[in-house]
């Protein structure tokens, strides 16, 4: 979604930063960009619609500037066009924004009544002038920033540059991520840290509502009541090698690659002497609501039937934009929210905990990024260490998430922990490197299925959890549609859709219901489908139900479900590249959605 980079400093370098930040935020998902600097007093904008590469087209060599601010834009309102994208200046303001300003309808007629007129159709031209019409009565850009939040409504992070003071940037945050990265003798600003990663790691967190005026040498916070305050400078853990393809064609591919690191790391951090240290103890609430988005909502669905098997308390899963709006939530303070977020920033999943506080639930955060809104705003947090992950459709922070899930539901049995040793946990990263690594038989799946419309997957329980992000993997990379039915269900209806050469993957992990899906998996075959069949080796079977095989090699049966969405990473993936797709930035995808 939008990025916002900004900086303050030398003069030969801020064109420079200013469009190295655009290229590292390219993985939010963007479709128009632009940077607005100062050059021997005047002020200068460049914008294009598409690709980096072409604003770089755009921009001359050479030019000398201390201060500019940049942008990546996700259009919400008004489509990608250069009189859409930012930077938008309106007399004496110029700014980038992220978010949405939810009364700038009332806002535009407001002003166009004191005679202001627009060129684009976005919010963030409303947002320019609004503060540049109280700018104008207050002549304080500090004053006109607090009258400006108590105007606006919704979401934003605005990068600010008044034409009467280009010493100093300004910024505003409410619910929107912004970074102030700290410099020597210059400074930063930034949508996340990655952004400007390769100058600085060191950076200082905007809370809502508050504030920053930032010149070469110092940068002074306001605080939600606009009192300074000290903010603290933190230093980011990843170095700027986390934005490296390392030799791999793409970075999903790379971060496939990097999940039996990630699996190794957790269990360092989490497993110690058959004991599973430091996950909380659940078994104190009654029920347990699972609130995500996307992907990190499937991992809740695998969380949901472990955490029920192994607690034996309901665990209902939420995707957090119906759950916000749900007129009864059926939660108190015996209620657990376990929040689930890769970014740390949904603007869905960040609201939703912030209701569940309201009604005085605990919360705990399933988080990646460190120090991220939501980190920061539920009660615990619990990290997925699985570094920056950079390509749009997630895969190595999903895992973390179900791994995560996974040893946390261990931890609340005592009889299934007992029955699991150490070196059942320190199997799982070897299980995965020889999945990781059976590329011919991932090829010949893919070159089979390639040029299908509709792919199918089925499963029941926990696989079906994982066919549901098989399945979105698939669609999100390849644009094939496909979709994800609990096998029992097939019949009622969806397998009408089911015909000669129709692929269908299925997965079979679960004993209990393992028979159940093989006669579901003959019912579609009987009927002409190509069945990839996924089976764990203690399942594994020899019929004529299928015509593929990928065989899990034996493991923990707790830890099943572990693994077997790599293959299904894997099929998505090399499909997406036989198809040309953008497999790193798919279409209208973004990685952080910060508005909802
Ligand atoms: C976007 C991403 C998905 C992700 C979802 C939730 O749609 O493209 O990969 O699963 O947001 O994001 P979160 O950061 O909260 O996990």
């Amino acid at each position: 979604m939008c990025g916002i980079v900004g900086y303050i400093g030398k003069k030969d370098k801020t064109v420079k930063v200013l469009l190295s930040g655009l290229k590292n935020l390219e993985y939010r998902g963007y479709d128009s960009a632009g940077i607005a600097y100062i050059e021997n007093d005047e002020l200068k904008i460049t914008k294009s619609v598409g690709q980096i590469s072409a604003l770089e087209e755009k921009v001359e060599d050479g030019i000398e500037t201390h201060i500019g601010i940049g942008h990546t834009r996700w259009a919400t309102h008004g489509h990608p066009s250069v009189e859409n994208s930012h930077p938008h200046h309106v007399d004496k303001m110029t700014v980038v924004h992220n978010g949405i300003i939810e009364n700038y309808l009332e806002l535009r007629n407001e002003l166009k009544g004191a005679g202001y007129e627009f060129k684009s159709d976005t919010d963030t031209e409303v947002a320019c002038a609004l503060l540049d019409s109280i700018y104008k009565k207050e002549n304080d850009m500090l004053k006109t920033i607090e009258k400006f939040k108590k105007t606006a409504k919704g979401s934003y992070a605005l990068a600010i540059m008044c034409a009467d003071d280009l010493d100093h940037l300004y910024v505003i945050k409410n619910m929107s991520p912004l970074i102030i990265g700290v410099g020597d003798n210059e400074n930063y600003i930034a949508s996340d840290v990655p952004a400007i990663l390769e100058f600085t790691n060191k950076y200082i967190v905007l809370n809502d509502l508050e504030s920053a005026c930032i010149s070469i040498d110092e940068i002074i916070v306001y605080d939600k009541d606009g009192n300074k305050r000290n903010a603290e400078v933190k230093t980011f853990s990843d170095d700027a090698s986390v934005m490296d393809k390392k030799g791999y064609e793409h970075y999903m591919l790379k971060e496939i690659h990097e999940q039996p690191e990630i699996t190794k790391k957790l269990i360092k951090k989490y497993i110690e002497d058959n004991e599973i240290s430091k996950l909380p103890d659940l078994s104190k609430y009654k029920n347990i609501t699972i609130i995500a988005c996307g992907s990190a909502m499937h991992a809740g669905l695998v969380g949901k039937y472990i955490l029920e098997n192994y607690l034996g308390i309901p665990v209902y899963v939420e995707i957090a934009s119906e759950f916000r709006y749900k007129k009864y939530k059926f939660i108190d303070e015996n209620s657990l929210i376990i929040a689930i977020s890769q970014s740390g920033e949904t603007a869905d999943t960040l609201a939703a905990i912030k209701i569940a506080k309201e009604h005085h639930a605990h919360t705990i955060g399933i988080v990646n990024v460190k120090e991220s809104s939501i980190a920061r705003e539920v009660d615990e947090v619990i990290y997925t260490e699985a570094g920056s992950e950079i390509a749009v459709a997630t895969t190595k922070a999903y895992l973390a998430q179900t791994i995560v899930l996974t040893f946390l539901a261990i931890r609340q049995n005592k009889e299934v922990l007992n029955s699991i040793s150490t070196q059942d946990f320190h199997k799982i990263p070897t299980i995965m490197e020889s999945l990781i690594n059976n590329d011919e038989m991932y090829e010949d799946i893919a070159e089979s299925i390639k040029n299908r419309e509709d792919i199918f997957f089925l499963g029941r329980q926990i696989d079906y959890a994982l066919c549901m992000e098989g399945s979105l993997k698939l669609k999100e990379i390849s644009y094939i549609h496909s979709e994800a039915y609990a096998a029992g269900e097939l019949k009622h209806g969806t397998i009408s859709l089911i015909s000669d050469e129709t692929p269908v993957i299925a997965i079979i992990t679960e004993e209990d219901i393992a028979e159940k899906t093989i006669s579901n998996i003959k019912e579609v075959k009987a009927r002409g489908a190509h069945v990839i069949l996924v089976i764990s080796e203690e399942l594994d079977f020899d019929g004529d139900c299928y015509d593929v095989k990928i065989v899990i090699p034996s493991s923990e049966k707790s830890l099943h479900s572990i693994l077997s969405i790599i293959p299904l990473q894997i099929i998505a993936y090399k499909i997406a590249l036989k198809r040309g797709c953008s497999i790193d930035k798919p279409k209208n995808l973004a990685k952080s959605v910060t508005v909802e």
